[in-house]
């Protein structure tokens, strides 16, 4: 039985934990790399859309198709502008944000406000140098990453394991009551988010851009085939960058929910405050 003492002590420890060193420097530096060069791609890849803010599924593009998927336009109905996107077939009014957009004090017929690119204003040319710029800035940085953690052996702590798998539904309760425990390694949502991240979604993307480029594909037109088409390449990558923005809105959420000061500690210094003494 233990005493009232040694319980008082016992939460102290819980609440105190140790703190321990989780996250190695390529780990932490590879991170906000990503971050840099992710936003200015959001960014400037979205400048780079507006040139033709339209998306088909297949090999053809243009009028004589019935082949598109998503078209952020604006429309004249009795004399007044209205942004107008169409998805599937299903049209909405958008005005304000997609199609008709604020410009200064004025209302500009383009896909995105100024504050959703790089740069503000319409600028294809410097939209693609800054994309393709961070875009190599990316694949160097997962390289270095891959490298990295295939030396110090950081990839075993994102490929969830048997036993981790068997724990999600506990994992998923955890979250769903907003109940974070602070161990020293990723749990298993944790695992299968990162891993989904840097070994799905990052790939496809690069190789979705790649088949976007006629020099690219001249040399490998399997990308081609891949893919089902230039067009669809596009999509792809327009979908996987949605799929990102939701990713950060929710790894966020969950930075700011487990204790954002330990969260940001550990990925800045590499240090973490678990729950336990123990447990590691
Ligand atoms: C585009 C944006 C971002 C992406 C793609 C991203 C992706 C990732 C990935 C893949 C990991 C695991 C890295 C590894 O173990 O090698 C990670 C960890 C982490 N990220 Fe991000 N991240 C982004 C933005 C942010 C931001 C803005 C913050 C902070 C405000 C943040 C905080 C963290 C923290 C604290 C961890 C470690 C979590 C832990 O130790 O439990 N991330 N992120």
């Amino acid at each position: 039985m233990t005493t009232e003492t040694e319980h008082v002590e016992a939460e102290a420890g819980r609440k105190a934990g140790s703190l321990i060193y989780r996250q190695k420097l390529t780990t932490r530096l590879t991170h906000w790399l990503w971050v840099i060069s992710l936003f200015f791609m959001l960014l400037s890849g979205l400048q780079i859309f507006m040139a033709r803010p339209d998306l088909y599924i297949g090999q053809q593009s243009g009028f004589g198709f019935d082949n598109t998927v998503l078209s952020i336009g604006s429309v004249r109905i009795e004399g007044e502008w209205q942004g107008r996107t169409t998805l599937f077939g299903e049209s909405f009014d958008t005005t304000g944000w997609l199609g008709l957009v604020p410009q200064g004090d004025q209302m500009a017929r383009k896909a995105f406000p100024g504050w959703m690119t790089v740069p503000g204003n319409r600028d294809l040319a410097t939209g693609r140098v800054v994309h393709f710029f961070f875009a190599w800035v990316l694949v160097a940085t997962l390289l270095v990453w891959l490298v990295a953690s295939l030396a110090n052996r950081h990839l075993r702590d994102l490929i969830p394991t048997l036993s981790d798998l068997k724990r999600l539904p506990g994992d998923v309760a955890d979250h769903l009551r907003l109940r974070f425990p602070h161990h020293g390694r990723y749990n298993v949502l944790q695992k299968l988010s990162y891993a989904g991240v840097l070994f799905v979604a990052l790939p496809v993307m690069i190789l979705t851009g790649l088949t976007m480029s006629p020099g690219v594909v001249a040399e490998a037109p399997f990308l081609l085939d891949l893919f089902g088409g230039r067009q669809t390449a596009r999509t792809i990558h327009f979908v996987v960058m949605l799929a990102l923005v939701l990713f950060f809105i929710v790894h966020l959420a969950m930075v700011l929910l487990a204790g954002p000061l330990n969260e940001l500690r550990s990925i800045i210094t590499g240090w973490y405050r678990t729950d336990t003494e123990s447990r590691t």
